[in-house]
């Protein structure tokens, strides 16, 4: 799979099938967060590989819509310090997720994001040092249903290009 095509087909994926993911299939997503750019190369991730599942269960009652974590084969929180003192790490999570994201999809593997409002929560049973905080995880898993891994969006899914690009000036 090129990586537009990757791109332009990848669904967010929210019901996940009960098959685990092989530990080096694993390596390859984790990998490919690891390998993101991040601003002045600060790299200022980590990623806490959740495979227990009242764990996973415990993590989806941290946000509104993280539920579909209880159903993940695994989640990966995003952990990092106190992004509100250096904004760039927002983007900086944010390209390695979607890296991570991008290569589960050409192995076949489904994935959505979470976001974490109930960061103490997730802060205790993630076990984190008190400078660390988890924004956001990410539920990965083979699909229940193969083809939604790459359904077509819904209509209106995404924004035309002639309304969100601008030449030189607004
Ligand atoms: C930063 C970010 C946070 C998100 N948070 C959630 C979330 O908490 N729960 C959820 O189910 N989906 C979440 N999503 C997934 C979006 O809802 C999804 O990407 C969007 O609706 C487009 O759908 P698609 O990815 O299937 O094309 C999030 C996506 C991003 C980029």
């Amino acid at each position: 799979m090129n990586v537009y095509e990757a791109i332009r087909t990848k669904r967010s994926l929210r019901q996940f099938s009960q098959r685990a993911v092989a530990a080096e299939d694993l390596t390859v997503i984790l990998n490919a967060g690891r390998l993101a750019g991040s601003s002045k190369n600060s790299q200022p991730w980590h990623f806490i590989v959740v495979q227990d599942r009242p764990r996973l269960a415990d993590l989806g009652q941290c946000g509104p819509w993280a539920g579909h974590l209880a159903g993940a084969a695994v989640g990966v929180a995003l952990v990092t310090g106190d992004w509100r003192e250096r904004w760039p790490v927002a983007f900086d999570l944010g390209l390695a997720a979607e890296n991570m994201m991008l290569a589960a999809h050409e192995l076949g593997i489904g994935s959505v994001m979470a976001n974490i409002y109930e960061m103490e929560r997730a802060h205790a049973l993630l076990g984190l040092p008190a400078e660390l905080m988890c924004y956001a995880a990410i539920s990965f898993g083979y699909p229940l249903e193969p083809e939604a891994l790459a359904r077509p969006p819904r209509k209106g899914g995404r924004r035309a290009l002639d309304e969100v690009v601008h030449w030189e000036v607004w």
